[in-house]
């Protein structure tokens, strides 16, 4: 009976700090908020998002690695063939990119992967 009313404490306790740690995490690194709209925009979010993180390498003036993201087609093309998806993920077998940079944030990469997703369209 004894035992059993201890194992029961320390399985409560271990509960509840558990749920202290959890919080402490919670705290010490509030998740950002990442709104992804059902239907993500090439125009208001995907375009934004290449002229922060990477058009600065991929226009057709510098063309580097070959690549020029400013032409759709192309991107688009990238973007059919897991090209785009693979770079950013850090997926073994690619390129990483942004090259030498830090990887997007998840929310970028979280909008990135429903527009391919949903057919990378010029919308
Ligand atoms: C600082 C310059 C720079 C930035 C910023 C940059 N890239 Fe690149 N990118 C390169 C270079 C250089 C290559 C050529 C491959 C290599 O050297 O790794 C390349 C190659 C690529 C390729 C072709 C990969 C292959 O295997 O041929 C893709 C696709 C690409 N980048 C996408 C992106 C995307 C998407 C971003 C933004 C998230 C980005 N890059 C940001 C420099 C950059």
């Amino acid at each position: 009976m004894m035992n059993l009313f201890t194992r029961w404490c320390s399985l409560f306790f271990l509960a509840i700090s558990a749920g202290c740690s959890y919080d402490n995490v919670e705290e010490l690194a509030p998740k950002i908020p990442c709104q992804t709209p059902a239907i993500v925009s090439y125009s208001l979010s995907i375009s934004p998002l290449l002229d922060r993180n990477c058009r600065s390498c991929h226009n057709p003036t510098l063309l580097t690695g070959g690549v020029n993201l400013e032409d759709f087609a192309e991107l688009k093309r990238r973007a059919d063939t897991g090209q785009l998806l693979g770079v950013v993920n850090h997926m073994p077998g690619f390129a990483q990119m942004p090259k030498d940079g830090a990887k997007l944030s998840d929310c970028d990469l979280a909008l990135l992967q429903k527009w391919v997703t949903a057919g990378a369209l010029n919308n």
